[in-house]
């Protein structure tokens, strides 16, 4: 057992994590970060599969995520634009598949006039709520009562131009049906990205992907943290009092004047705070869970849609793959497509064989892309639900009428230890954006506490 004396111990060595560390050791503080798995980034996951690179988890930047440009900048990594020349796809109720231009679906007028109208009134309401307090606004309580799915359905009688709106936040953000959670929920997560608007622009919100991977960025951070991460660490217990904190892991422990626990928040009952968190963390805490959604993958040896004057983009809150873009590598002459399956329809598809559930996805590709999509020469399925250290995807959002009882308290700190990961961020809210500016944030706090 190895017995460490540090300033700060950092739970978890996801992008949030390190980033904290790492200003605190640039700050002058000794660290150690402790990770459960065997290498670090957590939800960003850069891998070969079948000869083909991967973004298993996180990889998309989008141009106001200034926190994460500023530190790809600062460790020199490039990044490429999403492939988006040509004709996207949408495919209504009835299965009937157009091409369109431009982000308003292919819809009838008046749906399409429905759909602008909705979000007017979303940007309007995000800009006066806001992301940093959602809460405290005289409309929290109201919103937060009422399930996203039927805020909508009061605004209007379109059924399309309800789900299509819906789709924005419940299946491509939230990733739980839209009777899970609540209509401040929504607007935290459009005010995060700045607007309702940015959801809606795909070549906005999913504009640039990095050389390499996004990954990069936590594998960067910890070979400059060096020796002060450790895997195959997970902390098992963190016993504390108001004058500092031991991290108990398998293998060693670290007693530390300051903790940063940074994980996401489903996964706080994994560690074994003693003494117990007070009342309103443990209440907390039991109100967040994580979505989930299976990010696809299938390779082809060519982008073959491109040929057909598709840019690979495609959308349908009636398919099974209810969003799918062109995720083609820099300088790769194969093509790659990624479809995302969320909520109750991943639910469905694993209760159905490996070899059922690729044909269904597929054959939901090919409702886009032609039968050509059938026949992928890598196909892989991301299922963050079965791993250990995440258990769904993408973040962690409130249930019911959680967000105005409970937001306020979210990132309080409890005696020597703080809490950082991208679920409990404004700006950037689900994002590694987010895990970065509370990274940061949080050792900001600890060295103010440190110094006073
Ligand atoms: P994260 O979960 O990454 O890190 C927490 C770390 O703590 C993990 O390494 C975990 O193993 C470790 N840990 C947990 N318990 C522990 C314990 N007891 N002891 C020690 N270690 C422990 N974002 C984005 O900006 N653009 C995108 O395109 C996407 N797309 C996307 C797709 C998919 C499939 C996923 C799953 C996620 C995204 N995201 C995303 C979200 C983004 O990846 C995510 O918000 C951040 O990477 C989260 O970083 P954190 O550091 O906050 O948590």
């Amino acid at each position: 057992m190895t017995d460490l004396q540090r300033d700060v111990v950092i739970v978890g060595a996801g992008a949030s994590g390190l980033t904290a560390a790492t200003r605190l050791r640039a700050a002058g503080l000794s660290v150690a970060v402790l990770e459960a798995r065997d290498r670090v980034g957590g939800r960003l996951w850069t891998d070969d599969v079948d000869g083909a690179m991967l973004e298993l988890g996180g990889q998309w930047v989008s141009p106001d995520q200034d926190a994460l440009i500023e530190t790809l900048d600062e460790l020199g990594l490039q990044t490429y634009s999403r492939y988006r020349e040509g004709d996207s796809v949408y495919i209504n109720a009835i299965g009937e598949q157009t091409r369109f231009t431009g982000e308003i679906f292919p819809v009838a007028a008046s749906t399409q006039r429905e759909m602008e109208r909705l979000i007017n009134v979303l940007d309007a309401l995000v800009a006066d709520i806001g992301p940093r307090e959602p809460w405290a606004h005289p409309l929290a309580k109201e919103l937060d009562s009422v399930t996203w799915i039927e805020w909508l359905t009061t605004q209007t009688d379109d059924i399309e131009a309800r789900d299509n709106i819906a789709l924005f936040i419940a299946e491509a953000m939230i990733t739980k049906p839209a009777h899970a959670f609540s209509a401040l929920q929504a607007i935290l997560m459009a005010a995060s990205a700045g607007s309702f608007s940015h959801l809606v622009d795909a070549d906005f919100i999913l504009d640039k992907r990095v050389i390499g991977g996004l990954q990069q960025v936590p594998l960067l951070l910890a070979e400059k943290l060096g020796d002060d991460v450790f895997l195959g660490q997970p902390v098992r217990r963190l016993e504390w009092t108001d004058a500092g904190v031991t991290a108990v892991a398998d293998g060693m422990t670290v007693s530390a004047r300051h903790a940063i626990v940074a994980v996401p928040p489903n996964l706080y009952s994994r560690i074994d705070f003693q003494p117990p968190l007070p009342r309103r963390q443990q209440q907390m805490h039991q109100h967040l869970s994580l979505g989930f959604v299976i990010k696809v993958h299938a390779v082809y040896e060519t982008p073959f849609w491109r040929d057909a004057g598709l840019s690979g983009t495609a959308f349908s809150p009636y398919e099974l793959v209810h969003e799918a873009y062109d995720n083609t590598n820099h300088d790769d002459p194969r093509g790659t497509l990624v479809g995302f399956v969320s909520d109750k329809k991943a639910d469905h598809v694993f209760t159905l064989s490996a070899e059922e559930r690729k044909q269904v996805i597929l054959t939901s590709l090919s409702h886009y892309y032609g039968e050509q999509a059938l026949n992928p020469v890598v196909y892989y399925e991301s299922d963050w639900g079965s791993e250990e250290w995440t258990r769904g995807a993408y973040a962690a959002s409130f249930d019911m009428g959680g967000l105005h009882r409970y937001g306020a308290d979210l990132r309080t700190p409890v005696g020597p230890i703080h809490w950082s990961c991208s679920d409990l961020a404004a700006e950037g809210y689900q994002h590694v954006d987010g895990a970065i500016r509370v990274g940061r944030e949080t050792a900001d706090a600890i060295l103010l506490r440190h110094t006073t």
